[in-house]
């Protein structure tokens, strides 16, 4: 009933709060445009009525970086050449041959789950103190390098990831010109949690789920209590200072509407901060440039200004200051104008300039409907959960027609399709499987991330993420492994037999860890211990603490 009234009228609706919104913005026009940024600074949060109820025009299923494609393999002159390689690259994936060459190779490899085996190391990401800019030769070389002769990126295993992270705490970032109270507050922060009391039962967390459960919850109540963030005021509208808060990429807006409209962790004294947030929205900087040139030169000029009008990036070169972005370019382009900053990125690669202990991974969340950000599932328990896997998407990228030929259709419990119908009954299809499966297949798309990881911990479906080079979210604080599967990209044709080996005991370890971290992905209006919100500010806290030297 719900939805044919919704489609009879929803025409209409569209047309009236398009008119509202205008009648409003008329009426509010003068007021908007006397206000600067500042006087929004410590304000309550608050939410446009009119984004709500158009929510339904997408479907749960999603398909990421669908927009990011038009024109990138031509725009040669500025394309990095591991760009152009990749995406040449899934062209040619697509095609037959190309596909059985992969597979045979596959096919000739033993089976496993990611995190078990060990491989030769694929590079150390950083590169010793002073030289924290630059990167990973392999990824970042030019177009000479063998790196543009189509070969796709070496993957990097989860416990390569982790080795990579450890190391990273071995290298620290630029020494500060001059010294400042801020960051022996932010030392003395990190000695305190470096000496954090072992204790089993910290505040109702529950450990399995954290690497270290004492040093998170040690590290974020010190973040609560001392963490001071200045927003810098310069930039313009709309790519600067107005979120985005619905769609794929809708959480780089949200974090920047809880940013500003927080009065815990802003200070309006830069002196006072310890981190200094460069707020844009890389979606609206995208859909404003399309030029990926003008978009890092557009950057590049907004860092230039900020650092001839304050002495805060001159002091660290950056390394202090930080930005959250979940376009699939905004890692390119920040790569270079933004390269010593902490980038909070939705397109968290290895293989693509993403540097483990300083950059941090912001998570996908589709955001259907600004007033209810979160659809929460009632979800079936797992004796009711009679699928072993699903997945549904588009064909994006060259794996999932490898995960396709494999699977559609091969076993009756391998719940594994394309594009699901994008109306409700799809809609509901899709809805379905996720509550009726033990295990979410979260296989990448054009780039490594994707909206099913969140997707399936709501749904208590174990994520198995087939995405090689992609750090999962908080990899600095959770461990992965007590409540998701990874399994390397080559290993898909094994895909079944990896999910069958996992026991029954282990499964039930795996689904009560997704429940557990259930809150960490949750949005909230006004932001609670614990959320996303949160959890980002806090990874881009420990990733500062983590490199910060003194003077
Ligand atoms: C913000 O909201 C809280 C509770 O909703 C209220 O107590 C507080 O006074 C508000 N602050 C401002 C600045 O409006
Ligand atoms: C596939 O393999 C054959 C030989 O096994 C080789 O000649 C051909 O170049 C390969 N094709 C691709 C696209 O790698
Ligand atoms: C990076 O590559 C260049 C040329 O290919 C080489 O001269 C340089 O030593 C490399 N740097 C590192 C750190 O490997
Ligand atoms: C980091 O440095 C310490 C001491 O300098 C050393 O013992 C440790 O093995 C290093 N860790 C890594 C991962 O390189
Ligand atoms: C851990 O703490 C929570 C609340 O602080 C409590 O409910 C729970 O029983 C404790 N668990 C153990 C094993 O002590
Ligand atoms: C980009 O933003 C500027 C400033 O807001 C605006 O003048 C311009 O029209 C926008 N361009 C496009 C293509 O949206
Ligand atoms: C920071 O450094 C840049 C380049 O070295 C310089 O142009 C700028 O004036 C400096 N800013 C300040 C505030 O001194
Ligand atoms: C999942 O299944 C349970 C039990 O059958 C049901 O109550 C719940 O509404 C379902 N959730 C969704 C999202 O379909």
């Amino acid at each position: 009933m719900g939805i044919s009234f919704y489609v009879r009228f929803r025409h209409l609706f569209i047309v009236v709060v398009f008119v509202a919104t205008i009648v409003v913005f008329q009426c509010y026009w003068k007021t908007f445009s006397l206000l600067n940024v500042s006087s929004f600074i410590g304000n309550n949060v608050t939410f446009e009525k009119e984004e709500q109820g158009l929510d339904l025009d997408h479907v749960f299923d999603s398909d990421e970086g669908r927009n990011s494609r038009k024109g990138e393999i031509f725009s040669s002159s500025s394309s990095k050449s591991f760009e152009v390689e990749n995406h040449e690259n899934e062209i040619l994936s697509f095609t037959q041959k190309t596909l059985h060459n992969y597979t045979q190779k596959v096919a000739s490899d033993g089976s496993g789950i990611q995190s078990i085996e060990i491989v030769s190391q694929n590079g150390i990401p950083w590169l010793p103190k002073t030289s924290l800019p630059s990167l990973n030769n392999k990824s970042m070389t030019s177009s000479s390098s063998w790196m543009s002769k189509l070969v796709r990126p070496r993957p990097t295993t989860l416990t390569q990831l982790n080795s990579q992270l450890l190391q990273s705490y071995n290298y620290s970032s630029m020494r500060p010109k001059w010294s400042s109270r801020c960051d022996r507050e932010l030392l003395s922060a990190k000695l305190e949690i470096e000496n954090a009391k072992v204790i089993s039962n910290s505040s109702g967390l529950y450990a399995p789920v954290y690497r270290q459960v004492s040093k998170f919850s040690r590290s974020y109540e010190l973040m609560e209590r001392k963490l001071k963030v200045y927003i810098y005021r310069e930039g313009e509208k709309p790519i600067f200072h107005q979120p985005k808060m619905r769609g794929l990429y809708a959480s780089e807006g949200w974090f920047m509407k809880l940013m500003e409209g927080n009065n815990r962790f802003i200070v309006k004294d830069p002196k006072k901060a310890h981190l200094f947030y460069l707020p844009f929205s890389s979606q609206i900087l995208r859909a404003n440039l399309s030029d990926n040139k003008k978009m890092e030169q557009y950057l590049e000029r907004y860092v230039n200004l900020i650092a001839r009008k304050y002495s805060f990036w001159n002091r660290t070169g950056g390394t202090d200051h930080f930005l959250v972005a979940c376009h699939d370019w905004a890692s390119r382009i920040t790569v270079q104008p933004m390269k010593s900053c902490i980038r909070s990125l939705c397109n968290a690669n290895v293989a693509k300039g993403f540097q483990i202990g300083k950059d941090t991974t912001l998570p996908v969340t589709y955001i259907h409907s600004v007033m209810n950000p979160l659809i929460k599932i009632a979800a079936k328990p797992p004796s009711e959960r009679t699928m072993l896997a699903f997945f549904a998407g588009g064909m994006h990228g060259y794996l999932r027609p490898i995960l396709l030929k494999h699977w559609e259709k091969k076993e009756p419990d391998m719940k594994i399709f394309g594009q699901m119908a994008r109306d409700a009954e799809g809609k509901r299809l899709y809805m379905d499987y996720m509550n009726s499966s033990k295990y979410c297949i979260c296989a990448r798309g054009y780039e490594v991330h994707s909206p099913r990881i969140v997707e399936a911990i709501f749904s208590e479906c174990v994520p198995v993420i087939i995405s090689d080079n992609y750090v999962p979210p908080f990899f600095e604080v959770l461990n992965w492994e007590a409540f998701s599967v990874f399994v390397r990209e080559r290993d898909v044709p094994n895909l079944r037999n990896i999910l069958l080996s996992i026991s029954e005991e282990k499964y039930l370890a795996l689904h009560l860890g997704v429940k557990k971290v259930q809150q960490h992905f949750l949005w909230h209006k006004v932001p609670v211990k614990y959320d996303l919100f949160h959890m980002i500010l806090h990874s881009i806290w420990n990733n500062r603490l983590a490199q910060i030297i003194l003077q």
